[in-house]
């Protein structure tokens, strides 16, 4: 009885089996192209949760690559440290340098440091380290995707959505890269005291805005330029511009911030966004149509080579693991009042001027 029943449905149970399989099959190829799905491949052995939680105001993001574990060392002994610089007092937040050599953890409730790295095809070895680094470190975002020049603004694209998607609280974030030495308890410092406007007589010898009001919209804050020529040959090459003869107006890529407003806005329009091979300039151009406040400030020294040190400097780019520790050094030494041991000027600043057009914007050394 059994038999035959068995040999009739025989062919129906290949069939249920085969589509089972299927569906599965499926199920996980759409699961690994999901976007917001920091589930990655190499059989999901790097994982971070896509439902989790953050709490945090400050986001910080440095994008960072799989191989630069000696940067986030020494981000991670150097200024990430700083945190600790700003506290919670009454339900008053407030600055105060209270760093010294014996000051323990870097993970601070209110701020929160995150190297993004693209762990798409890596190989066994690197998954095995980068697994290790995780575990100990708890700060990597490991996004599924090829980790290349070319996909950077798909990078910063993707670590945008997760962290509008995942971060409760979020008010601004601050990109930087693992070669950025970011002052991240005065940048802090002044986004408590003086955001989304930017005015006060402490900071105006800094910046420059075009004054708008309201200014509440949201806020774009770094080294801007207006003028920059666009790359047609070479590693920065853009092939697909086509907006204007000059890239639009951006903040150059060492270190920006932008307030919540703007990471929502790229994280819901995402599918539709263009992307340049740079992604300062792509920010630029996602943010262009946008109503926000954008500031220009001197002490991010965010060019693609440094202007020289600076004490009042907020972000130094193109700094070496060496260079940071010798700033960090400098600072704890000198109880947050010297950054460099020798001050040094080595390229012109500008102020921008917002009132021409970009063509002019920044010539001026005059505010
Ligand atoms: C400075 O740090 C120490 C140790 O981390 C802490 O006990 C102390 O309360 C801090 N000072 C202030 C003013 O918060
Ligand atoms: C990343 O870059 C590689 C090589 O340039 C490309 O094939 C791939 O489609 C890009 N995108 C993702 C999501 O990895
Ligand atoms: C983004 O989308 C969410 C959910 O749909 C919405 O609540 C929010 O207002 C949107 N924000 C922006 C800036 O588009
Ligand atoms: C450092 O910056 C301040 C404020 O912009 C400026 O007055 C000073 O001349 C700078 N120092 C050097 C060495 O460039």
């Amino acid at each position: 009885m059994l038999k035959v029943a068995l040999k009739r449905y025989r062919t129906l149970v290949l069939f249920s089996i085969f589509f089972f399989y299927l569906g599965c099959c499926l199920t996980l190829s759409f699961l690994r192209i999901d976007c917001t799905k920091v589930t990655v491949s190499n059989n999901n052995v790097l994982q971070l949760q896509d439902d989790t939680i953050i709490l945090a105001e400050y986001i910080v993001l440095i994008v960072s690559s799989p191989s630069n574990q000696a940067k986030r060392d020494a981000v991670r002994a150097t200024w990430s440290k700083f945190v600790n610089n700003i506290f919670i007092d009454n339900g008053q937040t407030i600055y105060k340098w209270n760093y010294s050599w014996t000051t323990q953890n870097s993970q601070h409730g209110m701020i929160k440091i995150y190297f993004a790295v693209g762990t798409q095809g890596l190989n066994d070895e690197k998954i095995k380290s980068l697994r290790a680094e995780q575990k100990h470190s708890k700060d990597l975002l490991f996004l599924n995707i090829e980790d290349n020049y070319q996909n950077l603004s798909l990078k910063n694209l993707k670590a945008i959505k997760w962290f509008s998607k995942n971060v409760k609280g979020m008010k601004y974030l601050i990109k930087c890269d693992d070669d950025s030495f970011v002052r991240i308890d005065l940048i802090v410092k002044d986004l408590e005291a003086f955001a989304p406007s930017m005015t006060a007589p402490e900071i105006n010898q800094f910046v420059t805005l075009k004054n708008r009001i309201p200014s509440d919209k949201g806020l774009y804050w770094g080294y801007f330029n207006g003028h920059a020529n666009v790359y047609l040959n070479g590693k920065w090459q853009e092939r697909t511009w086509f907006l204007c003869d000059k890239y639009l107006p951006y903040a150059l890529g060492g270190g920006y911030v932008i307030s919540r407003s703007i990471v929502d806005y790229i994280a819901n329009n995402s599918n539709l966004l263009s992307y340049y091979n740079s992604e300062d300039v792509s920010m630029g151009v996602w943010t262009a149509a946008l109503d926000i406040n954008r500031v220009h400030d001197i002490r991010f020294d965010t060019e693609w080579k440094s202007r020289g040190c600076n004490k009042t400097m907020l972000v130094r780019h193109k700094q070496s693991p060496s260079d940071m520790f010798e700033m960090y050094e400098t600072l704890v030494h000198s109880h947050g009042e010297k950054l460099c041991k020798t001050e040094d000027f080595k390229r012109k600043t500008y102020f921008y001027n917002w009132n021409v057009l970009p063509s002019m914007c920044c010539s001026s050394t005059q505010n």
